[in-house]
Order: C-alpha cells, then sequence, then structure tokens
C-alpha cells in the first residue's frame, strides 16, 4: 500500500500548512470560550484602583525586572495555597496593563505580598537582600531610595488606566461604567508623587498587592 503521507512529509509547503491549521484549531478551541466568559472581564468585588503613587510604583517594578525573578500568578495547587494564599482568579487582573504574572520563579510569587512584610522591611530588602535574609541571591536595588519622581507623567498614565479599562471597570446601580480614576485624581496625581522617592513608590506598589481577595 503506497503512504499517502509520504506526500506531506517530503513537501514543506504542505506540511507548513498542516502544521498551521492544526495549531490554530487546537487555539481557537482554547480561546473562543474566553470571550464569551463575562467574569473572566468583570473586576472582583473590592478590587481597587491603584493610587498616584502605587501607579509610579508599579512601573518602577516594570523597569527594574523584577518579573523576570518573580510571578505574580498563584496556581490552583495545594502546594501554592498554603505558601502564597488564594489562588489568582481573572477577576484579579482584570485592569492590569501590562499584566505581570510572570513565568519564572528565582524569588517567591508576590501576587499576594500586600501586607506580609512592614513598609520597614521592604526598604532594608530592597536596599541590601542579605541584611533581613541571608541567603539570598536577590540584587540590591539601593539607587531606589535616592531617585525621586517628577510626576510629570503620572496624571496621563492615569487616564491611559481609565481609556483601557473603560469596558471592565466597575458598574454603578444604573449599570454605567464607573472609571477608575476622577478628573480630580487625575489632576491631582503630579502633586501626589513629586518629590517622593522611587522607593516609596515601589514599597506602596508591593503593598498593594492581592488584597482583593484574602
Ligand atoms: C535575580 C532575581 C531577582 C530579581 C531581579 C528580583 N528578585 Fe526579589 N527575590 C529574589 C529571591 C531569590 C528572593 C528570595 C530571597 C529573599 O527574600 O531575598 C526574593 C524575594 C523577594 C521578596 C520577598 C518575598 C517573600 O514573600 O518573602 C520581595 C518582596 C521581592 N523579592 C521583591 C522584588 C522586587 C520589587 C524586585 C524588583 C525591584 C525584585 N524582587 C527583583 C530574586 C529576585
Amino acid at each position: 500500500m503506497k503512504n499517502s503521507h509520504e506526500k506531506v512529509e517530503k513537501n514543506v509547503g504542505l506540511f507548513f500548512l498542516f502544521t498551521v491549521m492544526a495549531i490554530s484549531i487546537g487555539g481557537l478551541v482554547e480561546i473562543t470560550p474566553l470571550f464569551f466568559q463575562k467574569e473572566l472581564a468583570t473586576p472582583v468585588d473590592n478590587l481597587k484602583p491603584y493610587t498616584a503613587l502605587q501607579m509610579e510604583g508599579r512601573d518602577i517594578y516594570i523597569r527594574e525586572g523584577c518579573s523576570n525573578c518573580h510571578s505574580q500568578m498563584i496556581r490552583p495547587f495545594r502546594a501554592e495555597t498554603e505558601r502564597y494564599g488564594h489562588y489568582s482568579v481573572a477577576g484579579e487582573s482584570v485592569w492590569e496593563h501590562p499584566f505581570l504574572w510572570g513565568s519564572k520563579r528565582t524569588g517567591p510569587d508576590l501576587a499576594r505580598v500586600g501586607g506580609r512584610y512592614s513598609d520597614d522591611w521592604h526598604i532594608a530588602h530592597l536596599i541590601d537582600p542579605r541584611s533581613v535574609v541571608p541567603e539570598s541571591n536577590m540584587p540590591s536595588f539601593k539607587w531606589l531610595s535616592t531617585n525621586t519622581l517628577d510626576g510629570e507623567l503620572t496624571g496621563k498614565k492615569l487616564e491611559t488606566f481609565n481609556f483601557l479599562t473603560r469596558n471592565r471597570s466597575h458598574k454603578d446601580e444604573n449599570g454605567n461604567p464607573i472609571p477608575l480614576y476622577t478628573q480630580a485624581e487625575i489632576d491631582g496625581a503630579k502633586a501626589a508623587v513629586e518629590g517622593k522617592t522611587e522607593m516609596s513608590a515601589l514599597v506602596a506598589y508591593l503593598q498593594s498587592l492581592g488584597h482583593a481577595l484574602k
């Protein structure tokens, strides 16, 4: 009997086409239902927008590459929930742009690190991780305590988040979306962060993580 699949295996173009088709079908079957599950785009009840300072801290977290070593995604396994707390749910991430789930854990998951340590602990740890965790191989980020924020773009960032989350914000009793930030908060954003250290912004961000669902 002639092997008809030889035709595909000996023709790179055809083989490529069939591979793309197989992967596309697999992808669509997994991805399409997610567009129709409303709870994936609905914020959990207690979700609070970042304050201006936390928002700046989040950008420092991104800039310093913290997510290269830290995930923010607790998987629904017992080993994880006993160590880190409730597993992460989609409703906690609906306002994240970009999301910082990460994919590598050189250090522990930080999805619920908020409230686990004092501000002073975080500051000591970020300046010199070995001063509080002797065996740590996390790098020092000591410049954060001398760099200060000018707040030039902070209002713009809040405004942008209003736009990005416009279809996924909390709703009022009539079902109308409530923007994350009021105009007053946007106008006051620069004053709220100007002159503060990057360290205080990053620590404020870390302390905000994971409170919506404990
Ligand atoms: C090269 C990898 C690496 C990078 C980059 C890194 N960390 Fe870490 N981090 C670790 C390791 C390893 C630990 C565990 C040891 C320790 O507590 O210091 C840790 C621990 C932590 C902890 C304590 C978590 C807990 O539950 O005990 C926090 C908070 C933290 N890191 C925040 C940060 C922040 C914020 C940044 C970015 C400014 C950052 N890390 C960048 C590796 C890293």
